[in-house]
């Protein structure tokens, strides 16, 4: 799960491949490294562990050749620590002229380790990458054509793998593989590009392709080939980005987190734009190739990992609530491995911001081969997910770049509500006139969220005292129970502090023994006018463990006296529709685990151990 980006044209390759490692810094940021092949056709190769800085002040200081082709990789160690010795490139050859370079793992590298050792290769790091550099070089040696000793190898590698490969001696190429790790090509005027995700070389190009599994690529600055691995030319449609370069630029703010959290308004916005007629009427174009078949699903799985995971048991309650269809959540991780029971007539809906989490695209395509129906929601276009689904409903939350979800988030319980009115359309259990007039309100939350944006000083101050708790607790009931997940995730990731969400109901059940003098537990209320009277059930469990000694931070609804009365340490926010709150309640959860995380002087958008996508199982 790194970021790899490829270029070949007349711009200054260093500073394309630099600035595309910039913007994929998010995948993979324990070391980072290029190679370039210089105005004398020589390869040079720099890496270093650390972040991303760390290489640029390297090369800053020692610059590298004018060149017009490169390759760059900013590394997730899965084989070897993260060192100098690891980081990619990897060069082959006993003339070390080729370097590579791998988003993924090789299964069987042992294997091929072995048989390069006893053929008397010297290896120099511990990953599963260099096999393949040193076996592309071996059959070039052999042969002297590149494309087809390429095409040789990655046919003998097993695992995940995006690999990108260069040879001194071919100056004017760069090769491409992929097989279960993602990869695009940029198309430019003279100029052509690789990454990980479009973000890699949208400010040079908006005109992408996405390259299909099994496929290779041949990129040259004046022409872009693919074929797939038994070497048949292959096909895509060229398709346009629409994000925009700034848009993945921190534009003035102290950390991407602390802009991607204020860009919600803009992100729920564009998400809802084109689908919510100014009536309230729900109508999803984009599930048009679900056909008929949409009218006859009995029941729907929702597959994702993470916070991604959160925001679909969010979209349970709504489905549920307006379609009337059962829907279960599942972890993609788990749900393949238990034979789970699936019809044509289910529904697999995988949610997953980047499109590319390798459990989710497993659960995807095991799915899809028990017969069942895919949709996707997904945030990047190109992406794995996208293609493979039978449809994709996109949520426009622009690129996120910091590490942990915070706008994707909403946005994706935005397209979840949407899913489930346009559902509820198609069926009877509401009248046309209720469900429009969800759609309305749905409407009105891009500016309910920049109310609560605008609110949050007491909740950063508030995160800042906490900053040497050791436990924080959450709780939550009904749609406010995902929230409680997920602010709890939020403070692990960000602060690296033990937190736990929990059902309100469950607390007496066991977690209330965790309960002591000063212990940190934070609400989320249900509305004062919730019809099944929870929030009069949450208020109690708040008494609960107040009389066990707990401090209670509550997130609760604009007007709700009643928390007032037991709690002073209250953040509210505006009363809206009972199903769509956890856009709103989320949004203080996120903002107190990222001042804390910076109270605490901790790294807000790349927290230790974690990478932004997950292409590894
Ligand atoms: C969120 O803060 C996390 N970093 C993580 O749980 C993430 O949501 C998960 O890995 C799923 O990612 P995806 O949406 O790209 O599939
Ligand atoms: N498996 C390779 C390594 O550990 C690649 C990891 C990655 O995708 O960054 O170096």
């Amino acid at each position: 799960m790194c970021g790899i980006v490829g270029y070949v044209g007349p711009k200054s390759t260093v500073e394309v491949l630099l600035g595309g490692l910039k913007r994929l810094e998010y995948r993979g940021y324990d070391s980072a490294g290029v190679s370039v092949i210089n105005g004398s056709g020589t390869l040079e190769t720099r890496k270093r562990s650390g972040k991303l800085s760390v290489l640029v002040d390297d090369i800053e200081q020692n610059p590298l050749g004018v060149a017009h082709i490169g390759i760059g990789h900013t590394r997730w160690a899965t084989h070897g620590a993260p060192t100098d010795g690891n980081a990619h490139p990897h060069l082959g050859g006993a003339h070390k002229k080729l370097s590579l370079i791998h988003n993924g793992i090789i299964e069987n590298f042992a294997e091929l380790k072995s048989e390069l050792l006893e053929a008397g290769v010297t290896f120099t790091s511990e990953t599963d990458t260099e096999v393949a550099a040193h076996l592309i070089a071996a059959e070039y040696d052999k042969t002297g054509d590149l494309i087809s000793a390429f095409r040789r190898v990655v046919l003998r590698l097993h695992g995940a793998f995006t690999i990108l490969v260069m040879h001194e001696d071919e100056p004017d190429v760069v090769l491409a593989a992929r097989r279960n790790s993602p990869l695009v090509v940029g198309l430019g005027v003279g100029e052509n590009f690789l990454g990980s995700d479009v973000a890699a070389f949208v400010e040079h190009t908006k005109r992408a392709i996405s390259v299909g599994q099994d496929e290779i690529v041949i990129l040259r600055s004046d022409r872009v080939e693919l074929e797939d691995f038994a070497g048949n030319k292959v096909t895509h449609p060229e398709f346009q980005v629409d994000w925009d370069a700034s848009a993945a630029s921190k534009g003035g703010w102290s950390s991407f987190m602390a802009k991607e959290i204020a860009d919600q308004p803009q992100a729920v916005g564009d998400t809802l734009m084109g689908r919510v007629a100014s009536d309230g009427t729900v109508h999803l174009q984009e599930l048009a190739p679900l056909g008929n078949a949409i009218h006859s699903i009995d029941r729907i799985i929702m597959v994702a990992c993470g916070t991604a995971a959160y925001a679909s048991e969010v979209g349970k309650y709504a489905i549920e609530a307006w379609a009337r269809i059962p829907v279960s959540v599942e972890l993609s991780h788990e749900f393949r491995y238990r034979d789970p029971i699936l019809t044509s007539n289910t529904l697999v809906v995988a949610v997953s911001q980047s499109g590319e989490t390798m459990d989710t695209l497993m659960a995807t395509r095991y799915a899809k081969e028990a017969g069942a129906m895919v949709l996707s929601i997904c945030n990047t276009q190109g992406a794995t997910l996208a293609r493979e689904a039978d449809a994709v409903l996109y949520t426009h939350a622009g690129p996120e770049v910091a590490v942990a979800s915070t706008k994707a988030f909403t946005a994706q319980i935005t397209s979840i509500y949407l899913l489930a009115l346009h559902l509820a359309n198609t069926r009877s259990a509401h009248s046309k006139s209720e469900l429009q007039e969800i759609g309305r309100e749905l409407l009105k939350l891009p500016a309910q969220i920049s109310e609560v944006l605008a609110g949050l000083d007491p909740i950063r101050e508030l995160a800042r005292s906490y900053k040497d708790a050791k436990t924080v607790l959450f709780l939550g009931r009904n749609v406010g129970f995902p929230i409680a997940l997920e602010g709890a995730l939020k403070l692990k990731e960000l602060a690296y502090i033990h937190s736990e969400g929990f059902a309100a109901g469950e607390l007496k059940h066991g977690p209330i023994a965790l309960i002591e003098e000063g212990q940190p537990v934070i609400v989320i209320v249900p509305s004062v006018n919730d019809p099944d009277s929870l929030h009069a059930k949450v208020v109690s469990n708040i008494q609960e463990v107040l009389a066990r000694g707990a401090k209670v931070i509550a997130i609760a609804e604009e007007g709700d006296k009643a928390v007032a009365q037991v709690t002073d340490q209250v953040c509210y926010v505006p009363a809206v529709h009972r199903m769509l709150a956890p856009i709103l309640t989320v949004i203080p959860l996120q903002v107190f685990a990222m001042e804390l995380s910076a109270a605490k002087g901790l790294d807000v958008d790349q927290p230790r151990n974690l990478a932004k996508s997950v292409t590894v199982e």
